[in-house]
């Protein structure tokens, strides 16, 4: 009886018409998302602002203010589309190794882009979260990130992540030390340590795993972002320079990953079904294998 009711909701739901949301800027054709095929959390390499500004013969802190009105739409699209969780790769802990001129420019956009936008986003409920290393910025980008999280930090809307003086690596290492103190001060044995106690250590503790990493300017690497976290993640490569990348692009790669087919090391539900229908047809009792 109850396997009857839980098939019939089954193919109620294989069959059911997709529901469509609609993003209200983007052309009618554009704009239907399936909301059951949104990535629950975005990651973004938002990269190419140095030739950005080399192709126009600009210096490339021209690129860099350049890249943050692209920032301002995605961020926008990601909180009207119902994006739960985006996270964005401002400056890698690599970062530093740049010209003192160029950090310097990166640095104070940083400044400028939390004093232009901390009130509309606080006002969209958006709730800001820095990962990353923020002890080693200056004292003002510091306190300026310090009280951008305190003051969102009991906001419901989207969770916004800026990786600021990140790496990944830096991260898991400094879980790793976090675990280790815990063992030694009594907290934590060893054997506890399991996948979700490092997971709890990691500065994206609570969030779900990324589900799409982009990233722009068409290199294909990490870059040291978010190594754990992008485990199982759909990676989209797009060649758009960061500064040129918008909402009708952003849509363009969200509807890309609607149609990926995600297996997580297993097999497709219908594939599945069509192994067990075998076996049956073949006489086994394939409600014996777990
Ligand atoms: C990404 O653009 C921004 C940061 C790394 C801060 P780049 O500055 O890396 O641009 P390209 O890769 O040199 O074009
Ligand atoms: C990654 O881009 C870091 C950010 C986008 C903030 P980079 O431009 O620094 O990466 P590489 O050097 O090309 O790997
Ligand atoms: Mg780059």
């Amino acid at each position: 009886m109850f396997v009857e009711k839980l098939s019939s909701m089954f193919s109620k739901l294989l069959h059911a018409q997709p529901k469509y949301i609609t993003a209200p800027v983007m052309p009618a054709a554009a704009q239907q998302l399936p909301p059951d095929r949104l990535p629950r959390h975005v990651a973004i390499i938002m990269d190419g602002n140095g030739r950005w500004a080399q192709k126009r013969g600009l210096p490339r802190s021209a690129g860099h203010a350049a890249g943050t009105e692209a920032l301002r739409d995605i961020i926008r699209a990601s909180d009207d589309w119902g994006i739960e969780a985006l996270s964005l790769y401002a400056f890698s802990t690599e970062n530093w190794a740049r010209s003192k001129e160029e950090v310097n420019a990166l640095m104070g956009l940083l400044l400028k882009y939390f004093a232009s936008e901390i009130d509309e986003l606080d006002r969209k409920n958006v709730r800001i979260l820095i990962l990353g290393d923020v002890d080693g910025l200056p004292g003002p980008q510091r306190e300026a990130v310090c009280s951008a999280m305190e003051r969102t930090k009991d906001n419901t809307g989207l969770k916004l992540n800026i990786a600021l003086n990140y790496g990944g690596r830096a991260e898991l290492t400094r879980a790793a030390a976090r675990l280790a103190q815990k063992c030694a001060s009594g907290e934590l044995r060893p054997d506890d340590i399991d996948q979700a106690a490092l997971e709890n250590e990691l500065y994206t503790a609570g969030l779900p795993d990324v589900d799409l990493l982009i990233r722009t300017s068409g290199e294909m690497r990490l870059s040291n972002f978010l190594p754990w976290q992008t485990t199982y993640a759909e990676m989209i490569f797009d060649s758009v320079l960061w500064p040129d990348y918008d909402r009708a692009e952003y849509l363009r790669n969200l509807r890309a990953y609607a149609s990926r087919d995600r297996r997580f090391g297993g097999v497709k539900a219908d594939s599945a079904g069509s192994e067990a229908d075998e076996a049956g047809a073949a006489g086994q009792n394939t409600e014996e294998i777990s």
